[in-house]
């Protein structure tokens, strides 16, 4: 059996998922789905699909949105979806189902796994309320913890729900998440390029949007921001900044991932 799984990562956390879930189903392709939406349809052939990316703003990135609306597939398929979240999925992946409803398609199995934290943003007083009030976030596992029971329920084309966070984390996310991810899009008019940027180009090569030109050897954001983070993160000298980051917080990377699996416009 055929997979092809396709991957959204700015910090490598889904990227690592997406290559431990490959490495054990065998056979399978991976592809960045920053690359696959620029074409106008996704068209696959594979018996299995899987679609893996980070949870932003208790919902999926505007990208799989995108992604989900370009998919021509045969509706036979398998489809299985992994969220990678710090600790708050919210509705995500019951919002991934009912998109690829909308084509026809089915979500089979969906699980949420634990990854470390990719905003440098301050949390605000309603992430904090959301935080508080979800204690389903004290139950959510990584990647490691749970790969053999993914990979069994994936091998074997079994059915598995959404998985959720609590209800109450549930509806502020639904309530916020349409305008958080309508904000990310024009976030990028605040990004700060600081003097210790040596236009070395890393950030135009990883931003999944294509965002980011050089413009008198600066580079210069073209306001359909994904607010990944990707190229704030791999900047090699951390030179864009935001005014409202936590100061405390240091750039992240999985571990496992470097930064020439990150250059996708290459
Ligand atoms: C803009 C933004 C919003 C995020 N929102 C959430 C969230 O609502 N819930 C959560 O648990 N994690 C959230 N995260 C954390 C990421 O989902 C998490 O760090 C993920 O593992 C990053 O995956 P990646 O390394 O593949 O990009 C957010 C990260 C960013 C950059």
């Amino acid at each position: 059996m055929n997979t092809t799984i396709f991957y959204f990562s700015a910090t490598g956390n889904s990227l690592n998922i997406a290559r431990n879930i490959a490495d054990k189903l065998g056979n399978c392709e991976l592809i960045p789905t920053a690359k696959a939406i620029r074409n106008e349809k996704i068209s696959i052939n594979a018996s299995r699909i899987g679609i893996i990316f980070p949870v932003f703003a208790w919902g999926m990135p505007r990208i799989v949105e995108e992604f989900v609306n370009k998919l021509s597939v045969n509706n036979k398929a398998y489809i299985f979806a992994v969220a990678s979240c710090v600790a708050i999925q919210g509705n995500t992946l019951k919002d991934l189902k009912k998109a690829l409803r909308t084509k026809g398609l089915d979500l089979d199995a969906a699980f949420a796994v634990k990854s470390a934290r990719s905003s440098l943003m301050k949390l605000n007083k309603l992430d904090n309320i959301i935080i508080k009030l979800d204690q389903q976030r004290l139950k959510i596992k990584t990647i490691e913890e749970r790969l053999p029971e993914i990979i069994n329920i994936i091998k074997k084309n079994d059915k598995h729900k959404p998985e959720t966070s609590s209800w109450t984390a549930n509806i502020f996310g639904s309530m916020f998440h349409g305008m958080a991810v309508k904000t990310f899009k024009n976030i990028d008019s605040d990004f700060v390029i600081e003097d210790s940027c040596t236009t070395c180009g890393n950030c135009v090569k990883i931003c999944p949007r294509n965002n980011i030109i050089i413009i008198k050897n600066r580079p210069e954001f073209q306001h359909n921001c994904e607010f990944c983070h990707a190229c704030i993160q791999w900047c090699p000298n951390f030179a864009i900044k935001h005014p409202k980051f936590d100061i405390i917080l240091k750039q992240y990377h999985n571990n496992a991932v470097k930064v020439q699996d990150m250059l996708i416009n290459t």
